[in-house]
């Protein structure tokens, strides 16, 4: 595996590999587990060059957040993606990134979608993930991009902005990998003490009653986000939301809505945990 950490490196070697490699991204922001591997065996599985970055994105964070302690683990993350046969890793600086600093940077931004459901926890969240991500498909020129569904927001935001914009890219959604309890696994697992790990599942137990409920035919979907959010309450959680959206436009559903998600943010302790199931009537 080539390790290069300038634009310029990058842009040689995706350049060697001409038009004859259908060539895929997978943009991490590091301390990989499970379920990034996974969005790495799709694109193996899909393309013939796979190209895997990894930038802790400052932009996506907001001024209390935790981009300082968010986990960075580089030495593990060069092992994993080695072994998984990545043809090339990309680990810009910021500097590299954002050479006129962050504020004076272009902006990519996805309106509508944003500014709820997480846009509306974390105000210019998405921004900063929609510029970081379109910077990397300028960058590395893929045929294809996997994001995880677990970010089920950020990848609707993508695939939109791709749309949009004309970019020459597929996106891919690959399925949430989670722990044998349901927990979906997720670089923020970390911050949870050995009590709060063993309350995390309810938010996929509490997600997956509501989506029973759906099933089964309710369509009291206000009802239901408030009763969820207030079980997961009472458990130890300080939830953000629970919400019941059209999948693809985020909006309210109508009673009639065949196909919808379910979406779940909560607090616990120091750990902000996010899930959503998909549910057909
Ligand atoms: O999902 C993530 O890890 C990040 O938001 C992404 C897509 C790598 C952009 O920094």
């Amino acid at each position: 595996m080539d390790v290069v950490e300038t634009i310029h490196d990058l842009r040689q070697r995706r350049r060697i590999q001409g038009i004859n490699q259908v060539v895929g991204v997978v943009p991490t922001m590091g301390d990989l587990h499970a379920g990034h591997l996974r969005l790495v065996d799709y694109c193996r599985e899909q393309c013939s060059f796979t190209i895997a970055t990894l930038f802790v994105n400052p932009l996506q964070f907001g001024p209390k957040e935790d981009f300082a302690n968010y986990p960075r683990a580089l030495a593990h993350d060069r092992a994993e993606l080695e072994q998984r046969n990545v043809n090339l890793l990309f680990t810009p600086s910021i500097e590299e990134m954002y050479p006129e600093g962050q504020s004076a940077h272009t902006t990519v931004a996805v309106p509508e979608l944003s500014d709820q459901l997480c846009g509306a926890a974390r105000p210019g969240h998405f921004n900063g993930v929609t510029t970081v991500v379109s910077k990397l498909f300028q960058i590395t020129q893929p045929d294809y991009a996997y994001f995880g569904e677990k970010d089920w927001q950020q990848l609707t935001i993508i695939k939109r902005m791709v749309r949009q914009l004309n970019m020459p890219v597929e996106v891919i959604g690959v399925p949430t990998c989670r722990e044998a309890d349901g927990l979906a696994m997720s670089s923020r697992n970390r911050y949870l003490s050995r009590d709060e790990r063993e309350i995390a599942p309810a938010l996929f137990q509490t997600l997956r009653e509501v989506a029973t409920h759906l099933h089964e035919g309710s369509t009291a979907y206000a009802d239901l986000e408030a009763s969820a959010s207030n079980q997961l309450r009472e458990v130890g959680f300080r939830p953000d939301y629970v919400a019941i959206r059209d999948p693809v436009t985020l909006r309210l559903p109508s009673a009639k809505h065949e196909s919808v998600r379910v979406f779940g943010a909560a607090r616990l302790g120091r750990a902000r945990l996010i899930d959503n199931i998909g549910v057909e009537r």
